[in-house]
């Protein structure tokens, strides 16, 4: 099977390699990619499980759509439209009570980033939705900023941006009597930042409203509490952030784990992608990558 040019050219899976090696995939192994995207991990999971299962779930429905095509000449997958955190309950669905190796990619995929009128990138003028899942009735970016305070607003620029002018940002952002879009937002970021930091202040900006619009953290704490309950002794989980926060969580998480006994740690420090995978995929730089092992 080929995939179309242009497909191949918007996601490149991360530490695709590391990630294959580490669910130590067996053939006839059951494996969820609780992160499907475009399928570029599952794909070569599907390669590897001749006589297994894979289970693909993905909030965004194009996503799960545009995989579903690309990996239509495998036929031992089902995909699921829904919330990773919610894998135990497809799990009861597929009569499964537990798996080889679960995977997460986290954040979003340079698909989503580059896709025109979703909000992600500040680099497409449009609508500030955001919403991975956009048959979510929750709230989109753009109707957060407006419910939000400033001191709210602050809070999250901080602790999920980084961003050390999030208070001046969060003010004028707040100021505007303007319908909020992409456009709106980045004029206010440049009254405050030197032209030579704006790109790497957007990015933050619109990462740290992407993961309040979509509740990123509290969707991996409440994975992560569950997680270990569906693993077969011996059963893998490789988790990818490209977050600090997020990788913190999963570290404390897999460090309470194993004080319990429950799960083994593979690599004491995460594992970062190589220096060529970095200069091929900007997008990969920030990857990190924890890798547990349930204890027998
Ligand atoms: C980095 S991409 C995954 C890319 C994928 N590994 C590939 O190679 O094509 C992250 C994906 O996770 C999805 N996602 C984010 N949070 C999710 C959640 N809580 N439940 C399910 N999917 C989620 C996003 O919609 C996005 O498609």
């Amino acid at each position: 099977m080929t995939d179309s040019p242009s497909i191949n050219s918007i996601h490149n899976p991360v530490m695709l390699m590391e990630s294959l090696e580490n669910l130590k995939i067996k053939k006839n192994g059951i494996y969820i990619d609780g992160t499907l995207g475009l399928g570029g991990h599952s794909k070569e999971i599907l390669k590897n499980i001749k006589s297994g299962f894979l289970i693909g779930i993905d909030r965004d429905y194009e996503s799960i759509m545009i995989a579903k095509n690309r990996l239509s000449s495998f036929k031992n997958f089902q995909f699921y439209h829904d919330n990773y955190k919610n894998f135990h309950f497809i799990l009861e669905n597929e009569g499964i009570k537990k798996v080889d190796g679960i995977l997460l990619d986290l954040g979003l995929s340079s698909y989503q980033l580059e896709n025109n009128g979703r909000g992600f990138s500040h680099k497409f003028e449009s609508e500030l939705d955001m919403r991975f899942d956009k048959s979510d009735d929750g709230l989109k970016a753009r109707d957060l900023i407006e419910k939000y305070s400033v001191e709210q607003l602050k809070n999250i620029f901080r602790e999920f941006g980084e961003e050390r002018n999030a208070l001046k940002i969060a003010k004028l952002i707040k100021e505007s009597d303007k319908e909020i879009n992409v456009k709106n937002i980045t004029r206010k970021i440049d009254r405050v930042t030197p032209t030579r930091f704006r790109l790497k202040t957007y990015s933050r900006i619109f990462q740290a409203l992407r993961i309040e619009t979509n509740d990123e953290i509290e969707h991996l704490k409440d994975f992560l509490n569950v997680f270990i309950d569906y693993l077969k002794p011996g059963g893998r989980i490789v988790i990818i952030s490209y977050h600090s926060i997020e990788d913190r969580i999963v570290k404390h998480s897999f460090k309470n784990l194993k004080l319990k006994n429950e799960l083994k740690l593979i690599v004491k420090k995460p594992m970062i992608p190589t220096d060529i995978e970095v200069s091929e995929n900007k997008r990969s730089r920030s990857a990190k990558m924890r890798i547990g092992e349930k204890n027998a």
